[in-house]
Formats: structure tokens, sequence, C-alpha cells
């Protein structure tokens, strides 16, 4: 371990990612940036040929950053994982779901896992980065790795790194943003350390591999219950006939103990939805009862549903009904400047107006269609035609490519879940 430490150094460590998506490309690309000559491996075959062929993705990456790892030789993918047996250092970045039961969904971890056994070799550094319940690196990883004979921390190192990617945000990306990491044993850690050294600004070590898994799920818990905090903030305003966003600007006026969080039509994406579910799937597993975490959940869930109350309540003031009415949503992707749906509350707010009767539409410039087993729609291009001809715009992402001015001159009625419209007046517009 000692000499894998010296390569890695040196920048001679054969590197490899398994899983190729908004997590492991960003990483492969930063690993051949740094000089190592990196494989990366996905059961995606359509990944694997867009990568060798030097095309992205991902919005964050160009076609050009990956084609001039992929021309220099050091960026490869290829959907075999017999490569693993020449790797030195395996980053796991598989999705980790959960079921329809909200119990965590490991299934991809296993997997990958299996095929790193398969081809496990004394020297190997293993690092899994996939958010995960604290105790998974310990419980599930070593005794799989470990049924080959071989012992963690003594033949190879094994830890647990959590990402902290944040897509769209083009001020932090995987180099910028510090990097947590834990080993099974301190050498472990060191050696995790010394890789991530190479390519990423601030590498802070922890003691454990059950504390960084910890550090990731506290992160996004933080996030979900604020958010969920300001959602209920929102509908409480909502009742007491108080502009919420005029409350939130005045109040993040304050420079030290107040944070802004937003409210919307719900939470999205792979992360916060998510992992704060595993935290209390492993807490009720260990005999505590976690309260915020379920609460939150409770009230982001409810949005998509007061959304399309406020869009209800809106047509009725004009007479009108869903059942019938033309409605344009602007934005389907879980955040603005992504064209990530997965989970996405747009998606949520779609189905209730579809089984309401409602004609839909919609535009967002990163995600060109939503096919569904109930609705197939491709995204429109935003004209005065369709604008004057519909009966409501409903903005649930505020991706700044639209021209909210224009939107306000042109459409009949906006409902607005994001503040996209702010400084815009008009009876023509209703906030969340
Ligand atoms: N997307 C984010 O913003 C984000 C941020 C931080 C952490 N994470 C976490 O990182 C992990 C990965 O998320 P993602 O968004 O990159 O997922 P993703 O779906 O974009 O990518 C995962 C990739 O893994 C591949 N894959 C699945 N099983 C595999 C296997 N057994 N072997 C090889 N490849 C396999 C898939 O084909 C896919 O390309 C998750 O645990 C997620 O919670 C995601």
């Amino acid at each position: 371990m000692l000499e894998l430490s010296e390569k890695i150094r040196r920048r001679e460590a054969r590197c490899g990612v398994i899983g190729l998506g908004y997590v492991g490309l960003p990483l492969a690309l930063e690993f051949a940036r740094a000089g190592f000559r990196v494989t990366g491996v996905d059961l995606d075959g359509s990944k694997v040929d867009a990568i060798n062929a030097g095309r992205s993705y991902i919005v964050d990456l160009d076609d050009c950053e990956i084609a001039e790892q992929v021309r220099s030789g050091r960026l490869t993918a290829t959907a075999d994982f017999g490569v693993i047996a020449s790797l030195d250092t395996i980053n796991i970045c598989v999705p980790t779901p959960l079921r329809k039961t909200k119990d965590p969904d490991l299934t991809f971890v296993v997997a990958a896992v299996e095929e790193i056994r398969k081809y496990l070799r004394r020297g190997q550094l293993i690092i899994l980065e996939s958010t995960t319940y604290p105790g998974t690196t310990e419980e599930v990883v070593q005794p799989a790795l470990e049924a080959t004979g071989f012992r963690a921390g003594q033949d190879f190192c094994l830890a647990f790194s959590p990402e902290r990617i944040d897509p769209g945000n083009p001020h932090f990306t995987t180099r910028n943003i510090p990097k947590v990491v834990g080993g099974m044993t301190t050498r472990c850690t060191q050696v995790a350390t010394a890789l991530y050294e190479q390519c990423i600004e601030r590498v802070v070590p922890v003691s454990s591999t059950r504390v960084a898994e910890m550090v990731k799920l506290l992160e996004n818990t933080f996030r979900s219950v604020n958010i969920g905090l300001v959602n209920e903030v929102a509908l409480m305003c909502n009742a007491l006939r108080i502009d919420v966003w005029e409350v939130i600007e005045a109040a993040k006026t304050k420079p030290f103990g107040y944070m802004p969080f937003y409210p919307g039509p719900g939470l999205g994406g792979h992360c916060i939805p998510i992992d704060p579910f595993y935290l209390s799937w492993k807490a009720k597993m260990n005999g505590f009862e976690p309260r915020f975490i379920e609460l939150a959940g409770h009230v982001n869930e409810s949005m998509p549903r007061f959304v399309v109350e406020k869009i209800t309540d809106a047509l009725n003031c004009q007479c009108k009904s869903v059942r019938g009415a033309r409605i344009c949503i602007l934005g389907v992707a879980y955040k603005a400047g992504v064209n990530d749906v997965r989970e996405s509350p747009a998606l949520n707010v779609i189905k209730l107006l579809f089984d309401k009767g409602a004609i839909l539409s919609y535009s967002d410039p990163y995600v060109p269609e939503i096919r569904e087993d109930w609705l197939w729609l491709h995204s429109l291009t935003l004209n005065n035609d369709h604008l004057g001809s519909v009966d409501c715009v409903v903005v649930l992402t505020d991706h700044r490519e639209f021209d909210y001015a224009h939107i306000a001159d042109t459409a009949p009625l906006i409902v607005d879940t994001r503040n996209a419209f702010r400084g815009l007046q008009g009876a023509h517009i209703v906030r969340l």
C-alpha cells in the first residue's frame, strides 16, 4: 500500500470510476486532467460510446473537455468489468435510489461491489462515493470484498467519500468543492486522501467511513428540513395573505444567524428528496424515530397539490375550470440550468393537472421531451401565438433562458412558483 501512495503521488496509478453519470463522469475527468490514466466503467453502452467518441451527455461538461482527455489517451470508457484487474484505484459512483416503501435500494452498489470482488487484488484502493446510510461501507462493502480472503486495511484500502457536486452550479465543481474522506483504517484514509489531493483543492479527512457517510446525510437533511420549513412558511403566508418572497428578501439582510431557503413546487433531483430517508431508515433500524426528516418530507411532498390548488383558484377567478384549460408549464427540470427530471415535482404537478383534464404543453430549454406511461410531450419553443392561446402559464423551474418580461406581457394568466417574475407587476401574475 506504500507503493500505491507513491504511485498516486507520481500520478502513475491507474484510476477507475464505476458509474459515469452526473457524479462519475466529472470525477473521471478531474483525475484525467491531473494526469492519471482513467478508465470509466458503465453498464450503459451509450454512455461508454459517447465518452470514447469525445461527446458529453452532462450539461456542465462540454464535448471538447471530454474529447481533449480521450485524445490524449488519459480517459477511456468501457462496459467490460475485466479492466478492474488492471486498476489501482476504483471509485464507485452508482445510483442509490429508494424503494417504493422509502427503504434504501442498494442494488446498484451491491452489483458494482460484486464486480470488483471478482477482480480484487492486493494493493488496490476502493472508494464508495454513492450517497448512503452510515454503516454501508463497513456492513455491506467490506464483507463482500473480504469474502475474497483479502483484508481491508491490510491487503487493500477501503474508504467512503461523499460526492457533493451541484449540477448546474458554475462556481463550484468537483475540483473546488472540499472532499470529505473517511477510511476503514488510518492508512486507508491517508491513501484515499493522497488520491483526491492530486486533483481536488481541499481534502477533509475524518476518522471513519461512518462519519463520512453521515456528513453527506447531515448536509442533505439540512437542506430538506430547511426547504420544508420555508415551504410551510409559504403555506402560512398564503393563509395570512403575506408575500413570502418579500419576507425572505428582508430576512436575508440579517448578516448572521439566517440563511435564505426558497419555497417552490416541491423537492426534486437524485439527492434531497431521497437521501434523508436513507438516514431515517437506518435510525429506525437502531430504534431511533427521527421526526424532522419525516415532517419535512411530508410538507415538501404536499407542495405539488398546493400548486395545483393555486392554479385551480387562479383559473376560477377567470370563470374557468382546470378541465379543458390549456396550461403551459415553464420548466420541468428539478432545478434551473439542468436537464435532470428525476424526482422533479413538475412531473407530479403535471400528473395532477392531467388527471383533472387540463390540456398540457410545456417548454424547457434543457429537456426536449417528457415521456411517461400516461403522457408524452415535446418541449415547445415559446412564441406569441402559443403564449396568447393558453389559459394559464405555470412557472415550475426558473431557467434564466425564459424572457419573463415578454411572457408577462403576453400570457393571460401566470402562476409563478419560483418568484421568476420578481419586479414585474400585474393582476394576472399569481405568486406562490
Ligand atoms: N446527481 C447529483 O447531483 C449527486 C450529487 C451528489 C451525490 N450524488 C450521489 O451519487 C451517486 C450517483 O448519482 P448520479 O447522479 O451520478 O447517478 P446517475 O444515474 O447520473 O449515474 C449513475 C451511473 O451508474 C451506472 N451504473 C449503475 N449501476 C452500475 C453498475 N453496477 N456498474 C457500472 N455502472 C453502473 C448507470 O448506468 C449510470 O450511468 C448517487 O448515490 C447519488 O445519490 C448525486
